[in-house]
């Protein structure tokens, strides 16, 4: 892609945030009856407006799915296939269909607020949202169904001992089911509250199931959220690890083992990375960019496959030098406890960063 239509990619990008900003600040306004007095044709305008837009995109994306796919059949059957597709596609069509269906003005503008949905397209975080949920798909479904047992039980339970004293209340399991997720949610909106003492402690039972059953909901999503950062990095740092040369000679399977113990560090031109006497707590592989030690005699340029912060490491002693960037720099970055591990798996990789250690204190 050139820089003209990578230009043009991000400037249409940006207009279809601010349509989608538009026309939900302009649904959301046509709700409130004295804006909606004050405003209406600036508020008909940007719904209309933006819907217009959303329409515009969805042709356009059409013809650059058929140019990039090479042909009209291909093409719009790739695009029409993914959700984003659908997506742009109700985003346009939803009030404009809602009209057609004959909702009055007022709910056929409410639909506009699916636009939304759009917004995903624009989020890294949605694509990680939708795997996580997929990895932990089956754990989470274990927890929904012990919150649907826990809450049958609860509501058959405050049932049977509610029933005589609160009828209106508790006087059938349905009944009794909504005082049940209140409290299991933890929500306690307090209209229905057992007064007999085993319902009490009942409630109490639920409450702390309620809590539990929860905790182990955010737990798994928290675990699944880790899990796919770390697979995602670590997918990251392979491409980046297999890229530096000093490490093309330990293999492709090695190269996973290597990859886990880095992390990928970006530095912008004329950023410092370390000053010369600050403690050494990492080493760091360029991948991309250069940089300039400024030793006593002269500084020194390192570009790729150059590494450097080896000697504090290798020490223990004061980083001998002032490290700065000269342009934006791709680093991996290898922390002391890593180095050693490092040192005992992968002795003749340690050899070569020992040799020219040794190199740069004589010089
Ligand atoms: P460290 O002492 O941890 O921090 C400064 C780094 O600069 C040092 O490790 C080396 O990696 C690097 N360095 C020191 N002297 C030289 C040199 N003469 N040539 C290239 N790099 C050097």
């Amino acid at each position: 892609m050139d820089a003209d239509s990578r230009a043009w990619r991000s400037a249409w990008a940006i207009a279809d945030r601010v349509a989608v900003a538009g026309v939900v600040a302009a649904v959301i306004a046509d709700t409130e009856h004295e804006w909606a007095g004050q405003w209406h044709w600036l508020i008909v305008a940007a719904i209309w407006a933006g819907t217009a837009f959303f329409a515009a995109d969805v042709v356009l994306r059409c013809r650059l799915a058929i140019v990039h796919r090479h042909g009209w059949r291909r093409g719009l059957s790739v695009y029409l296939r993914s959700a984003s597709a659908w997506v742009d596609v109700v985003a346009a069509a939803a009030v404009p269909a809602a009209l057609l269906a004959g909702l009055d003005r007022d709910t056929a503008y409410l639909f506009g607020l699916l636009g939304v949905l759009k917004l995903g397209r624009y989020s890294s975080g949605m694509g990680l949202l939708r795997r996580v949920a997929r990895n932990a798909a089956e754990p989470l479904l274990s927890v929904l169904l012990a919150f649907v047992i826990v809450w049958t039980l609860a509501a058959t339970l405050a049932y049977l001992l509610e029933r005589t004293a609160q009828p209106a209340t508790f006087g059938s399991i349905p009944l009794a089911m909504w005082w049940a997720i209140v409290t299991l949610t933890t929500t306690g909106y307090g209209d229905a509250t057992p007064v007999t003492l085993p319902g009490r402690v009942l409630a109490g039972v639920v409450m702390v199931s309620g809590i539990g059953v929860f905790a182990l909901w955010a737990g798994i999503l928290a675990s699944g959220f880790a899990d796919e950062l770390r697979r995602r990095d670590f997918l990251r740092n392979w491409d980046l690890v297999a890229k530096v040369p000093f490490f093309s000679s330990i293999g492709a399977g090695l190269i996973g083992e290597v990859a886990r113990l880095l992390r990928r560090h970006e530095v912008a031109g004329g950023q410092t990375v370390f000053q010369a006497g600050e403690p050494g707590e990492a080493m760091y592989f360029i991948v991309s960019g250069a940089v300039e030690v400024r030793v006593p005699g002269g500084p020194v340029r390192l570009g790729e496959n150059g590494f450097f912060g080896e000697m504090a490491l290798i020490s223990g002693a004061p980083r001998t030098a002032t490290v700065v960037a000269l342009d934006a720099c791709i680093l991996l970055e290898l922390g002391v406890a890593e180095f050693r591990h490092l040192a005992g798996s992968r002795p003749e990789l340690m050899d070569v960063i020992h040799q020219e250690s040794s190199r740069r204190a004589a010089s």
